[in-house]
């Protein structure tokens, strides 16, 4: 690889090896493990983002006056590396990303790595931190690229550098429930997007919006928070971190992409692994009142995955699914997408990068 790299891994695994032989790779939760090595390029003013390296894992240097720090010009990604049965790595649909990144970048006044740049510099860094990569079936590699204004700012305006990190850490399920399904309930008041804003894109602001309501549904014992529109306070939008699939039949239905709703990768993955396993899949406005009649819920997302939701509080009444189990379409859509993840079924879709 063109990659350079600032230290040698041998070096690192003599100083680090004992913490990884103390992970429990059977409770592994989506906490941030450091690991050996991130991945930093920068684009200067005017220029472009060249001559990415490798460099030990560690606090980066900022101004204090850096452009995400005062105005939150920042995106981020999310994409997992799997082991195979054979040991081998896989990644999953990482261009996705990548251009996810350049629309997100785009909207955010920012310049961004090239499709192969991004491609190159996510499989040099899992390649370096690849004693991080779970035992195969326990988990996956998560990997956060990030983009931020690094340049000083003090006005309003883009910044004038930019810098590229990806980092990476060994996460299991996102959830504290691990795969049993999870409990929402409907937000009224707060709104995670708004028309002509930045809910369609992966900015770091949108995480922090959403916080205030989460922790409120926390304290109520509720797993997440799932939004309304703004405009009618009727449609779905979609929950904190992931987009929300409502079953009723032989029908998905999912909110469509229309600005304000994040175009989630497992999202779109889902959506055509259920049209192959012979479901109608609708992309449309989903009212709120549709989950009285729901057969299924469940939710997707890169760190989620796909999680089944068991009861949804809405106006003050809790609506549960099957039981509040497991239900057949989640646990179906789930094994389908996560065995392709994992290498344990033809990809045909070319899909996932070794
Ligand atoms: C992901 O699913 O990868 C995300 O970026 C959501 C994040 C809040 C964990």
């Amino acid at each position: 690889s063109s990659v350079r790299c600032h230290a040698t891994l041998s070096d690192t695994y003599s100083v680090e090896a004992a913490e990884l032989a103390d992970i429990d790779w059977d409770s592994l939760g989506f906490g941030f493990l450091p690991t050996d090595y991130m991945y930093t390029m920068k684009c200067p003013k005017g220029g472009n983002f060249s001559n990415g390296e490798l460099q030990r894992f560690g606090n980066i240097e900022l101004s204090p006056s850096a452009g995400i720090l005062n105005y939150g010009q920042g995106l981020f990604e999310g994409l997992k590396a799997y082991r195979k049965e054979d040991g081998h790595i896989l990644l999953f649909r990482p261009e996705e990303n990548a251009l996810r990144m350049r629309l997100g970048a785009e909207r955010m006044c920012m310049p961004s790595p090239t499709v192969e740049q991004f491609v190159e510099a996510v499989q040099a860094t899992v390649l370096a931190n690849k004693r991080w990569v779970p035992p195969f079936g326990k988990g996956s590699l998560y990997i956060r690229p990030l983009l931020m204004g690094s340049g000083a700012v003090l006005g309003l305006a883009p910044a004038p550098e930019y810098t590229f990190l990806i980092y990476v850490s060994p996460v299991g399920n996102y959830f504290k429930e691990g795969i049993a399904p999870i409990h929402l309930i409907v937000e009224h008041e707060l709104h995670r997007a708004t028309p002509g804003g930045t809910g369609g894109v992966k900015t770091i602001g949108n995480y922090a919006a959403v916080l205030k309501a989460q922790s409120a549904a926390k304290l109520k014992g509720y797993s997440d928070v799932l939004y309304l529109d703004c405009v009618h306070k009727k449609y779905l939008e979609e929950v904190s971190s992931c987009n929300i699939f409502v079953v009723k039949g032989n029908t998905i239905s999912t909110p469509a992409i229309k600005g304000t709703i994040l175009p989630g990768i497992t999202r779109k993955s889902i959506i055509d692994v259920a049209r192959k396993e012979g479901f109608q899949v609708e992309e449309r406005l989903v009212a709120v009142d549709e989950l009285l009649e729901a057969d299924e819920v469940f939710v997707t997302g890169t760190a989620v995955v796909l999680s089944p939701v068991g009861s949804i509080t809405y106006l003050g009444k809790r609506v549960s699914y099957g039981n509040e189990g497991v239900g057949g379409v989640s646990q179906e859509l789930y094994s389908v997408l996560t065995r392709l993840q994992m290498g344990l079924i033809e990809d045909t879709l070319n899909w996932t990068v070794e």
